[in-house]
């Protein structure tokens, strides 16, 4: 299976990213929005991380006029049409992600692959939902998408083993790290990961320290690169939230609640770095 056009589904945080790699990368690459006005956003983010490469000294000047020459923007399913690869990285909703599938299957080929950056829902659940279960992988890249080395390549009951060993070439080809692993709720990563961001959240609740010491305290005793409540303003407290009820329907356990202040900020629209304001004030930077 040979990969030569990407469709990217959305250009939020990690759509931006993930089209990002890929036209590094040399593919040619059509993202999907849902509306001009996020689609712009989202190709200013890309611009953006490209300019920034370039004044680091990390990309050329060559290789960034090649990389936005092969990357285009579309809000019609129809732009998808000719892609070999469809990776997925809309909004985390079982719901919302079926029709997403669903609306592209009527555009493109049979033997496009399929791949979904969900952080929390199983990959079966979409597959399933599909023409092509056989073809259809989890992808999960890491925020920010440029600069992280790992991708969860997820493979369900139904994955042809011949789609796993092309997506672990494709991941491989934009310079990361593919793991395999198997296809249950947070994979790898989240599994462990969300709990830890969750907890941080319960520690501030019960009053243990503020918002800057445990941030501090997790940076300085743990060598992490972030405290987890800048973490969680990165990563965006609606996604978080959405990840954490998902996981909690999935596994029953009270780890993966999402903590009442997580829902009543989302509720309060304060979604971290995305939105301005979340656990810190992102303006006056
Ligand atoms: N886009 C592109 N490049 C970026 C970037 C972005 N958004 N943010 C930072 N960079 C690059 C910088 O250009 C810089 O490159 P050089 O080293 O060549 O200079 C490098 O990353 C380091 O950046 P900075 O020096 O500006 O800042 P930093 O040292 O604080 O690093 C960071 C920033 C890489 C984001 C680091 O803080 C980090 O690794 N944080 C943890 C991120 C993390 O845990 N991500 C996983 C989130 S969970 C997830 O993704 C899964 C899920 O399903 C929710
Ligand atoms: P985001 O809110 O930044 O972006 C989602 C984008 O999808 C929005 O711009 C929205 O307009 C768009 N969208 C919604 N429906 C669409 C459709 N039908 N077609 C095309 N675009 C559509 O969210 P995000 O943080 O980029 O997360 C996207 C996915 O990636 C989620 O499944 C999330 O769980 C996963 N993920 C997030 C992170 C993270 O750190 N934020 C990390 C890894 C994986």
């Amino acid at each position: 299976m040979k990969i030569r056009k990407v469709g990217v589904l959305g250009c939020g945080l990690m759509g931006s990213g993930i089209a990002e790699v890929a036209a590094k990368a040399g593919y040619t690459t059509v993202v999907r929005e849902v509306a001009e006005d996020f689609l712009e956003k989202g190709m200013g983010r890309i611009q953006s991380s490209l300019d920034r490469a370039v004044s680091k000294g990390k990309l050329s000047e060559e290789d960034r006029q090649g990389t936005l020459g092969r990357l285009s923007g579309t809000v019609d399913v129809e732009g998808l049409a000719g892609c070999d690869l469809i990776i997925e990285a809309i909004v985390e909703n079982l719901d919302d992600k079926r029709k997403t599938f669903a609306a592209v299957e009527q555009v493109v080929g049979e033997t496009t692959l399929f791949a979904s950056n969900t952080s929390s829902l199983t990959i079966t659940q979409m597959a399933v939902s599909t023409q092509r279960p056989e073809r259809f992988v989890g992808m999960h890249f890491f925020n920010p998408v440029p600069v992280m080395k790992l991708v969860e390549v997820v493979k369900t009951l139904l994955t042809e083993e011949a789609v796993v060993a092309t997506a672990v070439e494709f991941v491989e080809s934009l310079g990361k790290r593919p793991v395999v692993c198997g296809d249950k709720s947070g994979f790898i990563v989240n599994r462990l990961l969300v709990p830890y961001m969750l907890d941080a959240i319960r520690t501030l609740e019960e009053g243990l320290g503020t918002v800057e010491d445990i941030d501090e305290a997790m940076k300085l005793g743990c060598a992490y690169p972030m405290g987890p409540f800048t973490l969680l303003d990165f990563v965006g407290l609606d996604t978080t939230y959405y990840i954490a009820n998902i996981m909690f329907e999935e596994y029953r356990e009270t780890r993966f609640a999402p903590p009442p202040l997580l829902k009543q900020m989302v509720t309060a629209g304060l979604l971290g770095k995305k939105s301005g304001r979340g656990f810190y004030d992102h303006t006056k930077k």
